[in-house]
């Protein structure tokens, strides 16, 4: 099965991917973590990537949706795909079309993650994550059980992320509303449009979603 998760920043698609991931076995493909991996090398690429992310504006389509069809030539024919951070414009929805056909997949379904904008900004503006093993952390929702230590692996280093400002933050949401949202009706014309509520526990949405994909 091949699913698309949408939603502004901080919605909780990573946090629901990684979810998905463990309880189906399914391949998260997120075009953010695939960036952030290309903006590590000190290449002009590289450099002009982290350039865009950090203004909180969208990379070219045509890269990311490159990258996109790249991951899924590596990946088994019978391991479902969760799109995480992509599509995002019009074009790479076209695109992401043209790609799945390419591989024999089909979308099942359009997962939109519903959530309240101000509290976004809270959500991204005091994550951090640990350096070693990735576990999500909080400034003001969720702290290490003792300071400076990591609750799962022990490790001192942690790391936030560039674009996690808040002026950065309102231009990513800036982006979504003008570029991402309106490819919903794209989606909706197929009935495979799905809302759920983003700002519930998380252990909440990622129930509300495995209902929706018990539907197909
Ligand atoms: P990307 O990495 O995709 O970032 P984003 O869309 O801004 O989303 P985030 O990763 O910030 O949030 P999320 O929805 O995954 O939420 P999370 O689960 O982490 O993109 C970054 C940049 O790369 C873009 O700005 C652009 O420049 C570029 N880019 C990427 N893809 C592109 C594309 N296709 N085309 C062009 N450019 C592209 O959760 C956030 C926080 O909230 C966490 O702390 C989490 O613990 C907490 N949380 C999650 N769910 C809940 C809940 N239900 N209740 C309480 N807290 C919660
Ligand atoms: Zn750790």
């Amino acid at each position: 099965m091949n699913i698309i998760l949408l939603g502004p920043p901080g919605a909780g698609k990573g946090t629901q991917a990684n979810l998905l991931v463990e309880h189906h076995g399914m391949l998260q493909l997120s075009t953010g973590d695939m960036l952030r991996e290309t903006r590590k090398a000190d290449t002009e690429l590289g450099r002009r990537v982290a350039a865009v992310m950090d203004a909180g504006e969208l990379v070219s389509d045509e890269i990311v949706s490159a990258m996109i069809d790249a991951k899924l030539s590596d990946m088994g024919d019978d391991v479902g795909a969760i799109f995480d951070g992509f599509p995002r414009t019009e074009a790479q929805a076209r695109a992401l079309d043209d790609i799945l056909a390419g591989h024999d997949r089909t979308l099942a379904f359009v997962i939109e993650l519903v959530v309240d904008e101000e509290a976004l900004v809270d959500r991204v503006t005091g994550r951090f994550t640990c350096a070693n093993c990735g576990a999500g952390y909080h400034d003001r929702h969720k702290q290490p059980e003792t300071e400076g230590v990591c609750d799962k692996c022990g490790s001192t280093e942690f790391k936030r992320r560039a674009d996690d400002t808040e002026e950065t933050v309102r231009t990513r949401m800036k982006e979504y509303r003008a570029k991402t949202a309106p490819i919903l009706p794209f989606y909706e014309e197929r009935g495979i449009v799905h809302r759920v509520d983003g700002m519930a526990a998380i252990d909440e949405v990622t129930s509300a979603i495995e209902k929706v994909l018990a539907s197909a």
